[in-house]
């Protein structure tokens, strides 16, 4: 598996992704593009020796109380590729690309449903918080914020 940063010529490959593993809260199209070409954010993919994209992170750097604090935007892998340790590397990059941008603080929302991703992420060192969010998702579900510190 290769690792590297999207660019906007992933545009369509990341909508894809995202519909594929997100069926009731695929970002749109306009959304992805402007990702891909913020600045603030970071995107990187997951791709196979033969091109094709099985797997991204999404993350963005954002300012709260004055302190800037790294935001995992969106992980997904195709059904097909889970259980073989893509989302950690691609967490592990994701998190290495924050600490070298001064960021300490890792934050993220993960549905109340979504037993899977809360395992995962607890897995590597994410705290589940006190905040929740109601109705956070299409689906009606609440979302419950993470957190991690970088060391
Ligand atoms: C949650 C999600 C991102 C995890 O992705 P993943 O690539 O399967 O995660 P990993 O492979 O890194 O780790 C998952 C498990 O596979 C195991 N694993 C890792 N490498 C492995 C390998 N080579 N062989 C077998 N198992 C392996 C890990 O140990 C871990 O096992 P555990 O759950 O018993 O600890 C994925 O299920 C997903 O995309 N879900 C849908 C979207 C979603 O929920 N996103 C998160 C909300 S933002």
């Amino acid at each position: 598996m290769n690792y590297c940063k999207a660019n906007l010529l992933d545009l369509l490959a990341i909508e894809q992704l995202e519909k594929d593993c997100f069926p009731t809260e695929a970002f749109n199209r306009r959304l992805i593009k402007n990702l891909l070409i913020n600045p603030k954010s970071i995107v990187i993919k997951a791709i196979t020796p033969s091109g094709k994209t099985v797997a991204d992170i999404i993350g963005i750097t954002k300012k709260e109380n004055r302190i800037q604090v790294g935001r995992i935007f969106s992980l997904c892998v195709l059904k097909e590729y889970c259980k073989k340790g893509i989302a950690t590397h691609l967490l592990k990059l994701l998190e290495e690309e924050f600490y070298l941008n001064s960021i300490r603080k890792v934050v993220l929302e993960v549905s109340a449903l979504n037993v899977i991703a809360q395992q995962f992420y607890q897995r590597h060192g994410y705290f589940i918080t006190s905040s929740i969010l109601p109705n956070f998702y299409n689906d009606g579900s609440d979302a419950f914020v993470m957190n991690k510190n970088l060391l």
